[in-house]
């Protein structure tokens, strides 16, 4: 991996993944089934600090469910390695595994479909406390305890599921993945099924929850501004490739990685006035399919900074179609993921400037390019 990439200074690493992937499909056990081969995670490395909340963004499809899950477990990894707690658990037995899932948590986007709708909310959140063998004494206290923590009465333990709104319904989704206090939680899309106003006062739980415990959290969203709202560090996915890293202000205020300056382009801004007038960075195109990644660096076809370096002359270029030229190099090599020095990674051969002048003025659109984000 890439060693700049792990946790230094003051906080200590919680998760570490190195050249983390997960390949779908391919030649089964039968010989002659094979199904085409998924790459939904490719050699992905980051960690993670005690105490810190990641957030992972990218489009549908980038990768970030699929991340999640093997990062506790859910699904085996076809390469790669996961320290957690200072153990590697790549290849613990899922007996084992299941012993330390208490440590680390998932939290989904559909809390209702996650919850079983025959048990009462007091048995939902009790279950994991009992799996792992809990004291039964203790149980009914902590039950209680933990859904007054995440905003609930005590009194609603004797309901259903289906009592409760989609946002008291992730309440209590969030209370049974805290129930065994686990170090790490990894919540996948928690609010993307929300009303905004409810999504505000999750993101606020989560915050406060973090700040009692000390949990760390995975926050995996397709919305910038939430994940902008919760993180402290953010890490942007294409197609299977953890493609920028870095600070939230620093990602936010100046994206290195084409990608990621797309994406913010496309973020509402809360003034219709700066919204009216704002400048939307051209994305071209759809997210490829991770079954036919284009060689070189994957962003490519859609990308506006290859087709402004092709057009400023100077370097060596290839033609996509009659009317897409990008430099060889992006169609030839894969960009490493590199440091700028300041804990700043983005893998790209012709990265923004370090201020975000060029993310945040027209220069993008100066070889005539479309402003329409597609
Ligand atoms: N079980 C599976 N079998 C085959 N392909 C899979 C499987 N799970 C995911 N994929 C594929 O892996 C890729 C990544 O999927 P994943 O669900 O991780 O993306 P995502 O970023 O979470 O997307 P979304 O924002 O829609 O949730 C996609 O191409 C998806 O079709
Ligand atoms: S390497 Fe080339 S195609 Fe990839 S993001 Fe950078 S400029 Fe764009
Ligand atoms: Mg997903």
């Amino acid at each position: 991996m890439n060693a700049d990439l792990r946790s230094t200074g003051e906080h200590e690493t919680l998760l570490q993944a190195d050249d983390l992937s997960k390949v779908f499909g391919g030649r089964g056990l039968l010989f002659r089934r094979s199904r085409p081969e998924v790459r939904a995670v490719d050699k992905v490395s980051f960690s993670v600090r005690r105490g810190e909340t990641l957030g992972i963004v990218g489009e549908t499809g980038s990768g970030k469910s699929t991340l999640g899950r093997l990062l506790i477990r859910l699904l085996d990894p076809s390469a790669g390695r996961i320290v957690f707690d200072g153990r590697d658990i790549t290849g613990l037995a899922q007996g084992r595994m299941r012993k330390l899932r208490h440590e680390m948590q998932m939290v989904f986007q559909d809390p209702y479909g996650s919850l079983d709708p025959r048990m009462k909310v007091g048995a939902i959140v009790a279950e994991p406390m009992l799996v792992h063998g809990a004291e039964r004494s203790g149980i009914a206290r902590r039950t209680a305890e933990i859904l007054e923590w995440v905003g609930l009465s005590p009194a609603m333990a004797e309901r259903y599921p289906h009592e409760f709104s989609g946002g008291q319904r992730q309440r209590i989704g969030i209370a049974r993945a805290m129930a065994l206090d686990p170090k790490l939680l990894i919540l996948d899309e928690p609010v993307s099924a929300l009303d905004v106003s409810i999504q505000a006062q999750i993101l606020n739980l989560l915050r406060d929850l973090q700040r009692q415990s000390g949990v760390t959290y995975i926050f995996i969203a397709h919305d910038l501004a939430v994940v902008r709202h919760i993180s402290e560090r953010v890490a942007v996915m294409y197609l299977g490739k953890i493609v920028e890293t870095a600070p939230r202000e620093r990602l936010y205020a100046a994206p290195r990685h084409p990608y990621s300056a797309s994406l913010l382009s496309a973020v509402p801004l809360p003034n219709l006035r700066a919204e009216r007038q704002r400048k939307r960075i051209a994305l071209y195109g759809e997210i490829g399919s991770a079954t036919a990644l284009p060689g070189g660096c994957r962003f490519h076809p859609r990308c506006f900074k290859a087709r402004l370096v092709a057009a400023a002359g100077g370097v060596a270029t290839t033609a996509l179609s009659k009317d897409v030229v990008v430099p060889s190099r992006c169609t030839d090599s894969e960009p490493p993921l590199a440091d700028d020095g300041n804990g700043h990674f983005a893998a790209c051969h012709f990265p923004l400037d370090p201020n975000g002048a060029e993310a945040r003025d027209s220069a993008p659109f100066a070889a005539g390019q479309s402003r329409r984000h597609s």
